[in-house]
Parts: C-alpha cells; sequence; structure tokens
C-alpha cells in the first residue's frame, strides 16, 4: 500500500511568538507547492495561536509538543486538548524523549495522551526509541517493543488509522548522529511487525512511521527512500525554512 509521507517539525523550545510568526509566514510561502506529502509544525504552546492564524487555509497544520489528557482542571502548568483544537490544534506529539528524560513521561502517561488526543480529533505522533547504552547492550527491540504495546494498550484498530509512530533513536536527537537509512529500516521494520501482530496486515501496511534524530537536508532522502519510513520528525533542521523545505522535497 503506498502511504503518504508525514514531514513534521519539531520546534522544541524555541522561537518566541513574534520569531514564530516569521518563520511559519516564511514556511507558507516555501511550502504551498508540495502537495504530496503532509506536513506538520509543532511550535511551543505559547506560539500556538499565531502560527495557526498564520496557516491557516495553508497545507501545513500545526500541532503541540504535548497535552494534557484531561479536559480541564487543577493541573497548574497544563494544557488540554479541547483548549488545543479550540486554538488550531490538529496533531500532538506525545511521548517524545525529552519529556519521557526531562518531565517524567511514561509509558502509561502516553497512553492516555493517546485516548485524549484520538477522543478530540486530534492525530497523535507516538515516539518512541532506545538510547545509546541500551543500543550497545543489544536490547533496541525489547524497548522499542515495551514502548509500543505499551503506549497502544486498548487502541482499536480504526483508532490505529489517526495514529503516527516516530522512531528516535535518543542517540541520534540533537547529536549529529544519525541512524544509518539500514538501521532505521530494522527497527521501522520491527514496529510495523509488531503493529501486524497486534492488529491486521491491513492496519500494519497503512500506519506511518516516521523516522527522527538529526535529519538534515543532505540525509533525509537515504532515510526517506527506505520502505518502511514513511517520513521524518525533524527537530534543529526544522528552524531554518531553508533545510525544512529541502526535507519535505526529499519526501516521496
Ligand atoms: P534533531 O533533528 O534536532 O536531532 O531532533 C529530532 C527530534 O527530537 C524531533 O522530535
Amino acid at each position: 500500500m503506498a502511504r503518504r509521507s508525514f514531514v513534521a517539525g519539531n520546534w522544541k523550545m524555541n522561537k518566541t511568538p513574534s520569531e514564530s510568526r516569521t518563520l511559519a509566514l516564511d514556511l507558507r510561502a516555501r511550502l504551498e507547492k508540495y502537495t504530496k506529502c503532509d506536513i506538520a509544525i509543532f511550535p511551543t504552546y505559547l506560539s500556538v495561536a499565531v502560527v495557526s492564524e498564520v496557516l491557516k487555509g495553508s497545507n501545513i497544520d500545526v500541532g503541540t509538543q504535548n497535552m494534557h489528557w484531561e479536559k480541564f482542571g487543577a493541573y497548574t502548568g497544563a494544557v488540554s486538548p479541547q483548549m488545543l483544537v479550540d486554538a488550531g490544534v490538529r496533531d500532538v506529539i506525545v511521548g517524545h524523549s525529552e519529556r519521557r528524560q526531562y518531565f517524567g513521561d511514561n509509558d502509561e502517561k502516553v497512553n492516555k495522551r493517546i485516548f485524549a488526543a484520538l477522543a478530540h480529533n486530534i492525530k497523535p505522533i507516538v515516539c518512541v526509541g532506545e538510547t545509546k547504552d541500551q543500543r550497545l547492550a543489544n536490547v533496541t527491540e525489547d524497548i522499542i517493543r515495551t514502548q509500543v504495546l505499551g503506549a497502544l494498550i486498548g487502541i482499536t484498530a480504526e483508532q490505529m488509522a489517526g495514529i503516527t509512530i516516530a522512531y528516535e533513536p535518543v542517540w541520534a536527537i540533537g547529536t549529529g548522529l544519525t541512524a544509518t537509512p539500514a538501521q532505521a529500516q530494522d527497527v521501522h521494520a520491527f514496529i510495523r511487525g509488531l503493529v501486524r501482530s497486534l492488529y491486521t496486515n491491513e492496519v500494519a501496511e497503512a500506519l506511518r512511521i516516521q523516522y527522527g534524530g538529526s535529519v538534515k537536508a543532505d540525509n533525509a532522502a537515504s532515510l526517506l527512500s527506505q520502505p518502511d519510513i514513511d517520513g521524518a520528525l525533524v527537530g534543529g533542521a526544522s528552524l531554518v525554512a531553508a533545510d525544512f523545505e529541502a526535507i519535505v522535497k526529499a519526501a516521496k
């Protein structure tokens, strides 16, 4: 089955609201012509309103980098799904390794966030990935299996249609080290196999799996040409409009 590529830019904790506006305007102008691939960008919560205003009616979706699973209430510092929907958000990154590392995110919370997102028609990108020590200890597949199974507890085959998985090896994030296309392809095929065993071949073949970890203009094409790599989740290079455009251009 032909899957539509999906390229996403995770801005992390970068860009003030006014800088976000400038970058979003630049991206809107540059990316208009790339209609064969899905594109989403993920500014900070604070910049979501201004970015979604700039991108209204464009081919670029706006998402956030996290989300609480409750609708409202006494959760200081948190933002709820319905607030995000009202602000124009259609996508959310869930379980990013930086959330897991610095903010106590774990598979159980990831699972709650996925349910809450889907209940509000927000499409989650679910991040999984092993650390350098785990790769060296040859437990990459065990780690990925635990994260994928934990994230998808209770998720139905129908709900899988709204989910993207991002394989982001922690050792490749922001380090300039990229998984080789073959290393990434191996894990992507493993993830697709897991989803096949949990659901059906059809669900597995429809699932989009992004690669993330030092994706740049010059390595995007070789990664994205792998059969099970369906897009990219880009950090640093998504902050420079020309670089992000080059990655979008490399998408199938
Ligand atoms: P870099 O592209 O900066 O390595 O970040 C990847 C990432 O974490 C995207 O979510």
